[in-house]
């Protein structure tokens, strides 16, 4: 079977590599792909934007099955097209994409199926949030309605700071028409956890669940970024915590996606914050994660190509997840000024002897083969995955793959997994 991973990122690298290691995958194509891909696929150029481009690269290339990694090529109806195309595809059509694509959208979507999230109201207009949120007396979470590749929420501390966040979004426009909506949100407590489940339409299946630190520094401090390392299992996630995650989050969202019609195939992944062992959604994400896939596909035993494959098909009845690894965690090695404006083009040394560490997976995100030498090309520049039994143990692998790697300027938390970890980081 031909297969294409369309993306990337550190996710795809991820995919990519458990596609490649699938008996059933005869040729792999990557579009772009990066320079860790390049090892493992063909890499072909394409703006995951285009969806035509898309279409057109799948066709030429004669590919029987299209994953899609991010949200931007769903929301554009990447998947629609591939199947008027008779090419099967991995990932939601656009009517599913929006539950990503439009937060008013998403939160409207729970408050009609009864999935707990934080309270909130929709705005278009300057003048009415900033009289809501001066009446209100208090501070909200501020989030633009459109894709902002998860820069687009900003958590206010007090009042002068949400009416701030709202004359950036409304007023300047700063994330141009997905700001032109705005989602203000009660602020949530506690801790983040990433549940993933993959949907054929009718049935889902649950992942593992994961944990992202989205937060630049130690502590949790710091500006929000993509995801700057992941772990699974989170303790946090008791068989109690997950019992409730199912019957009080996934069952009312699955029963709305069938009735809403949305024959949503592919992942659905839930950002949740667990209060008191209490879940509640603050978004969903209409793809899988990163840097969560990479722990995800870490953990994951056999052949990945069925899951994707059933999904897509509409019939996920013959998977059953298995997770062979009892944790994996990973450590993302960020590129110098992320997540603002970066340096790119730094050469990356180190790269052999991290991945001979044994258990570890380097996961490339944001890097691109220049002359046979593997240099920066993007934020979130490497992934360094570890695998293992017990989280300190992985832990330290990961660190000391970490320490066998170097770009100029290399950014890095040295407290991945601190919700897990007995020993102090
Ligand atoms: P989102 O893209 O909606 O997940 O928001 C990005 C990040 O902002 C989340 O991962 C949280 O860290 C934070 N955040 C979003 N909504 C809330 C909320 N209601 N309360 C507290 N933090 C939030
Ligand atoms: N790690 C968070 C995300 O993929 O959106």
């Amino acid at each position: 079977m031909r297969v294409m991973v369309v993306g990337s990122g550190g996710r795809e690298h991820a995919l990519a590599a458990r596609l490649r290691a699938s008996p059933q995958v005869s040729d792999l194509i990557c579009a772009p792909g990066n320079g860790g891909t390049a090892r493992i696929a063909r890499n072909l150029p394409v703006n995951v934007e285009d969806v035509n481009a898309i279409v057109q690269l799948a066709r030429t290339e004669l590919v029987d099955f299209v994953v899609v990694g991010p949200e931007a090529p769903l929301v554009a109806g990447v998947v629609d097209a591939l199947t008027e195309a008779g090419i099967p595809a991995f990932g939601p059509k656009r009517a599913g994409a929006q539950l990503e694509g439009s937060k008013a959208y998403s939160k409207e979507f729970m408050r009609r199926h009864g999935v707990p999230t934080a309270e909130f109201a929709v705005f278009e207009e300057l003048a009415a949030a900033r009289s809501f949120v001066e009446q209100s007396g208090r501070a909200w979470v501020v989030k633009a309605d459109g894709l902002a590749a998860g820069k687009g929420v900003i958590v206010a501390e007090d009042v002068a700071e949400t009416l701030d966040a709202l004359e950036r979004m409304l007023g300047q426009r700063e994330f141009g028409q997905a700001g032109a909506r705005v989602v203000l949100e009660q602020r949530l407590r506690g801790q983040e956890v990433s549940y993933h489940i993959v949907l054929d339409g009718q049935r889902y299946l649950p992942l593992a669940a994961a944990q992202d630190h989205k937060r630049l520094g130690d502590g949790d401090r710091g500006p929000n970024t993509g995801g700057m390392g992941a772990y699974s299992p989170p303790p946090v996630v008791t068989p109690e915590v997950e019992q409730r995650i199912l019957s009080q989050v996934v069952e009312p969202t699955v029963k709305g996606l069938i009735s809403d019609g949305l024959d949503f195939r592919g992942t659905l992944f839930i950002g949740l914050m667990i209060e008191d062992g209490q879940p509640r959604v603050l978004e969903y994400n209409t793809r899988f994660g990163d840097p969560e896939t990479e722990v995800l596909m870490a953990r994951w035993g056999g052949d990945i190509l069925p899951l994707l494959l059933g999904a897509a098909s509409g019939d996920l009845s013959q998977v059953t997840p298995r997770w062979d690894a009892a944790v994996a965690l990973c450590v993302v090695l960020a590129a110098p000024g992320y997540p603002g404006n970066i340096r790119k083009g730094l050469p990356i040394t180190g790269l052999d002897v991290a991945a001979g560490i044994p258990g570890v997976m380097v996961a490339h995100a944001g890097t691109q083969l220049q002359d046979g030498v593997v240099q920066t090309s993007g934020g979130r520049v490497l992934c360094v995955t570890a695998t293992g039994d017990q989280i300190d143990e992985v832990a330290d692998r990961a660190y000391q793959a970490v320490a066998a790697l170097h770009f100029d300027g290399m950014q890095y938390r040295r407290d991945i997994g601190h919700h897990a970890r007995r020993a102090p980081c």
